[in-house]
């Protein structure tokens, strides 16, 4: 924790609530006051350092509540490490990440949790906290998720896809939602119906469909909105909140806004990969849209209007990236003549606040909103808030100096993710970040890395603030 005072002075101080012309005062790794510009004299501040912020945004730092380091998948690993994942994300004015940690079939949620703070500890450049990945329902199982709600990790992950690996069925899910309904935990769900896209898996493969985009082809919008509408009912039937990651296609957002219609505590989350590229980048030759594989799928274009209008009406809620990099070259490329075999998952957790900035130059969101879906709401949603995902008196002093006027163009040769394409390469943004406050420590200053691994701290959750 820094013991210094620093003083922002001079920029647009936006938070999800309001825009402000202040400056901050910071004190021991937290926001200690704000106060109009030029009134910091006569209200008796004195600082160590003082970071003039004329001319940009001063931003809550970036909250990805869904990473992958480290992941295993398909017979390897998601190439970044915590250390290069989160210097990444810190890069890209993201402060904290929430990632999953993962129960192994036979094993107990404890002992994937070990793991990842094993992974984690004594790595990370900025802070992090953990979801679990529950891919073995049983009585021991459900009793240690009462376990994790008390050790702060205070949300589940469920899969309706993956047979045999992750997967769980309908009679686990319902028994996992019943224990979430009563120690507070919130379940998130990949819902697809994984034992239908495994019998289209096998009739393509033997029509000789093997290339990246039979990929998007057989994991079929009907599957992905059937599954929604079938965790939204087994929500209801246990009496627990639902958070659905990843939402691609049309169909699964009027599913969420339809049980959000009837009042009921349903969330979504949808990614950059879901509004920016589609199903042309997966057909994209020589098996370069291999690059383009996670699951849910990209979907044609026309589906990316749904989704910014979901997260215009808030039935989507949260953007995050689900970042989880395979390098084409030996990761992705396991998968040369069976699809089926790439692993699936996309970097982007270095670019997440530039796209969705490109998102409000390009008018689909407000200046709020962009800090709404990517601070505030995952803070609040994952019980990090208001430590988290704002800038106010108290807050820890994790912040963002962003100019909206820098232009950019993002490139695998200029990234700081441990993978070696990007899913953006050669798109244009404007906006960029300058300067990284974690705790109130430099990590980011004026476009150098001044961060280290080891900094970044474990964050218990408390319960969702949306309940
Ligand atoms: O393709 C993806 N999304 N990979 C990561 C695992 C998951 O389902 O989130
Ligand atoms: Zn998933
Ligand atoms: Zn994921």
């Amino acid at each position: 924790m820094s013991s210094t005072r620093t003083l922002i002075r001079g920029g647009l101080v936006v938070t999800a609530a309001e825009e402000t012309h202040a400056d901050v005062l910071v004190e021991d790794g937290r926001v200690a006051a704000l106060a109009a510009h030029g009134s910091s004299a006569a209200q008796g501040w004195t600082a160590d350092r003082t970071i003039d912020a004329t001319g940009r945004y001063v931003l809550p730092g970036g909250v990805d509540a869904h990473t992958h380091m480290e992941l295993p998948f398909g017979g390897t690993f998601a190439s970044d490490t915590f250390e290069t994942g989160t210097r990444a994300a810190a890069w890209g004015g993201t402060t904290t990440i929430v990632d999953f940690a993962v129960q192994s079939q036979g094993h107990s949620l404890l002992a994937g949790l070990d793991a990842w703070y094993a992974k984690a500890d004594g790595k990370c450049a900025i802070d992090y906290a953990f979801h679990m990945i529950v891919s073995d329902v049983n009585e021991r199982t459900l009793r240690e998720m009462d376990r994790l709600v008390e050790a702060g990790v205070t949300s589940f992950k469920l899969f309706m896809a993956y047979p045999g690996v992750f997967y769980s069925d309908d009679g686990q899910i319902l028994r996992a939602m019943q224990r979430a309904s009563g120690n507070g935990g919130l379940i998130m769900m990949h819902a697809e119906n994984g034992l239908a896209i495994d019998v289209l898996v096998e009739q393509a493969l033997a029509r000789g469909e093997t290339d990246p985009r039979h990929h998007g082809e057989v994991r079929k919008v009907l599957l992905e909105a059937e599954a929604t509408h079938r965790a939204i009912q087994l929500a209801r039937v246990a009496g627990c909140p639902l958070y659905v990651v990843h939402v691609s296609a049309e169909e699964a957002v009027a599913e969420l806004a339809a049980a959000r219609d009837k009042d009921l505590p349903v969330f979504g989350e949808t990614c950059p990969q879901y509004l920016f590229l589609s199903t042309d980048n997966l057909a994209e030759p020589d098996f370069e849209g291999a690059k383009y594989v996670c699951s849910t799928p990209l979907r044609p274009k026309e589906h990316q209007a749904a989704l910014w209008r979901g997260l215009r009406t808030n039935d989507l809620q949260v953007v995050s990236t689900d970042h989880c990099p395979f390098c084409f070259r030996g990761q992705k490329e396991l998968g040369r003549g069976d699809f089926s075999k790439i692993p699936n998952g996309l970097p982007g957790v270095e670019h997440r606040m530039d796209l969705l900035h490109q998102a409000v130059v390009d008018g689909h969101i407000s200046r709020r909103r962009w800090v709404e879906i990517a601070c505030a709401s995952p803070a609040r949603m994952f019980g990090l808030y208001p430590r988290k995902g704002t800038i106010a008196p108290g807050s820890d002093a994790d912040i963002v100096l962003y100019d909206p006027r820098a232009e950019q163009v993002i490139s695998a040769e200029t990234h700081h993710m441990n993978v070696d394409y990007s899913a953006y390469e050669g798109k244009r943004i404007t906006g960029r970040v300058e300067t990284v406050l974690s705790r109130g420590e430099l990590v980011i200053d004026g476009r150098e890395y001044t961060g280290r691994a080891g900094h970044g701290t474990f964050v218990p959750r408390s319960t969702c603030h949306y309940l």
